[in-house]
């Protein structure tokens, strides 16, 4: 790794070693910071970057830009955070993602349903970032995944208060994640499910059916939903 700093004009630049990754994060408002790659490979959270292209990123982001193969990256901005990592839960992430992979082809040779995934866990621990990143993967190999959020108290498929599932076709974008063309979305009214449990219960079971029978409908399509739940 080397790193080298202007501080003049917050440019940045970093090398970073195959299987690492450099976090950063934007903690000042109003300030805007670009990420480019200037040479190599990398992924933010599953979706590829392309090279000499100015992503920007805004107050609050906390990113973290991996390389399988190494590369050389350049920040412009400023960085409250930022830092490369070597120990990164990525191996674990595609992991999770070739036994997903493994049993969608064991669904295509025998005709039955793709794998479903649950990720349930504590606030603010990266589920949304691990359910994003196997989404990708997924999709990247062809797939059609589907998402689906029982988070009420986010809403990150709609807003809160909301359940809902979306058919993944592309990439999420690296600013703006997934696209939002033709979500499905149930309105709860209630930001904890245990505000009105049985309506909730109700809404998930309808959700489900509705879900079952177009993953049953596009065999072609290959189905995995994952899910999260605080
Ligand atoms: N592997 C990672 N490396 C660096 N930052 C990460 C990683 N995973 C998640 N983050 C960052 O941590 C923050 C929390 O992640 P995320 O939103 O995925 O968590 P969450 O469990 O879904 O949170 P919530 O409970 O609020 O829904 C995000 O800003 C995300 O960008
Ligand atoms: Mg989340």
């Amino acid at each position: 790794m080397s790193e080298e700093k202007d501080k003049d004009s917050n440019v940045q630049e970093f090398k970073l070693d195959p299987d690492t990754e450099l976090r950063f994060e934007v903690e000042s408002k109003n300030e805007k910071v670009s990420l480019e790659l200037k040479s190599g490979m990398a992924e933010v959270f599953g979706t590829e970057l392309v090279k000499g292209k100015a992503y920007i990123f805004t107050f609050g982001a906390k990113i973290a830009v991996f390389t399988w193969q190494g590369c050389t990256v350049e920040l412009k901005g400023k960085t409250d955070v930022v830092y490369i990592a070597k120990e990164t839960p990525m191996v674990m992430y595609l992991n999770a993602h070739a036994a997903m992979e493994q049993l969608r082809r064991k669904a295509e040779s025998e005709g039955g349903r793709g794998p479903i995934a649950m990720v349930v866990g504590p606030t603010d621990v990266g589920k949304s970032t691990v359910c994003r990143l196997l989404l990708n993967y997924a999709v990247r190999m062809g797939r059609r995944p589907v998402f689906v959020d029982l988070d009420v108290g986010q809403g990150q498929i709609s807003i809160p208060g909301t359940i809902g599932a979306l058919l993944v076709e592309r990439p999420a974008t690296v600013e703006e994640g997934f696209s939002q063309q033709a979500p499905l979305v149930y309105h709860y009214g209630h930001k904890s499910p245990g505000n009105n449990p049985a309506l909730y219960n109700m809404l998930v079971s309808r959700l489900a059916e509705v879900i079952q029978e177009r993953m049953g409908a596009n065999r072609k399509g290959d189905s995995i939903a994952d899910c999260f739940l605080q």
